[in-house]
């Protein structure tokens, strides 16, 4: 029986547990050496003007919604096409997040979409940079420009990929980036934010801390106070010794990713007669080669495919259960998005890692070939 091909598997190496163990050894387990280390690599590699380490992602994008002052009353616009933290984020705040459809071709957000669903309460819109690759950054910023909104960047997918020559992330007012164990680069459950407004950097530092000005203390105040609402948004030592070990080896993983994405490219681009397209990315820019994804033309032949491929022992996911349908978010929406149901009913995702072998790719490649021949 053919090994089987796993969807994902985190990127570990024997690095990880060396500077695991000096936390362990030094006993500082919270805004310590790598916490810090992790921020400075990370400001440097994307070129911003602020980073902080936090536990995610999802709170990166909550301390986004709080520095805007996001309240009951305001609209942040947002893909359906995304995660639920994307919209909880707005939620939180006692705000509403607004569902815009998104493109077919790329599933990033569509301009057109958005454009329609700006009205008076609107106060900031969240592009998600899909599977790395750069929505249309200079059509968000028109909008941004015009009627004086907010921008940010859900990268969750997406680090060091790049709009033009613009890191992703350091383009609207805020990025925030995922280092979970299903992302390029793995802290456990780890994230980060940039910030790319000076005006936002100082209130940033409280809300990151609790809410105090625990990050000023210096030689004239000896004590910190409550100032500002925030929560424990920062991540703790360990998860950013295991970011560490991977950001010091972060061309080798790209470049790993990077080759299995234009093998799976250059070889189904050939196939003839497809049944499906693949999702593209503009090549102008930079992909963080997160994801490469096929779109089926329909559900049915969709679901044949993962299950040719289960059969074949390869393992193939969809995702995301639109926002704009699901249970909880059907009350924050009467919009029927024609490419978002598209992309949920025909969308599904190959494995894509570093430790992915030659072989391996070869096979899923054979398979998707194989299937597109066959009678259903
Ligand atoms: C688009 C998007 N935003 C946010 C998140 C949340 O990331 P995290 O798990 O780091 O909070 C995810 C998770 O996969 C995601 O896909």
């Amino acid at each position: 029986m053919a090994k089987k091909i796993e969807f994902n598997k985190p990127f570990t190496s024997n690095n990880d547990s060396k500077y695991i163990n000096i936390v362990l050894k030094n006993k500082k387990f919270a805004d310590g050496y790598f916490q810090k280390k992790c921020e400075q690599i990370i400001k440097t590699k994307i070129n911003s003007k602020f980073v902080a380490l936090t536990q995610n992602c999802t709170s990166a994008l909550e301390i986004s919604m709080i520095l805007i002052n996001l309240q009951k009353g305001d609209e942040v616009i947002m893909p359906s096409y995304t995660f639920t933290s994307t919209a909880n984020a707005v939620l939180l705040r006692g705000a509403k997040p607004v569902f815009a459809d998104v493109n077919l071709y790329d599933a990033n957000l569509s301009y057109q979409s958005v454009k329609k669903k700006i009205n008076k309460k609107t106060k900031a819109i969240i592009v998600v940079h899909y599977a790395g690759n750069s929505c249309d950054m200079s059509r968000f910023l028109e909008l941004k420009k015009k009627y004086n909104l907010f921008l940010i960047e859900d990268c969750a997918h997406s680090f060091m990929g790049k709009y033009k020559n613009s890191h992703l992330g350091t383009i609207g007012d805020f990025g925030a980036f995922s280092f979970h164990e299903t992302k390029n680069l793995v802290g456990g459950q780890c994230g980060a934010i940039s910030i790319n407004n000076h005006n936002f950097i100082k209130r940033a530092k409280i809300i990151l801390d609790k809410g105090t000005d625990r990050a000023f203390i210096g030689n004239k105040k000896r004590y910190y106070s409550w100032k500002d609402i925030g929560s424990e948004f920062r991540s703790a030592e360990l998860p950013a010794a295991l970011l560490y070990s991977q950001l010091i080896k972060f061309n080798e993983i790209n470049k790993k990713r990077e080759n299995i994405y234009k093998i799976y490219k250059k070889n189904i681009d050939l196939i003839e007669n497809k049944k499906f397209d693949v999702i593209k990315n503009d090549p102008k820019n930079k992909s963080a080669y997160h994801v490469f994804a096929l779109l089926f033309k329909n559900i049915k032949i969709r679901e044949k495919f993962i299950y040719h491929m289960k059969k074949k022992h390869i393992s193939c996911f969809f995702h995301y259960y639109p926002l704009h349908i699901s249970s909880f978010g059907k009350k924050f929406s009467r919009t029927n998005m024609k490419n978002t149901n598209r992309i949920y009913n025909g969308l599904v995702r190959l494995p894509i890692y570093p430790s992915l072998k030659k072989t391996e790719i070869i096979r899923v490649i054979k398979e998707v070939e194989r299937f597109n021949l066959m009678k259903i």
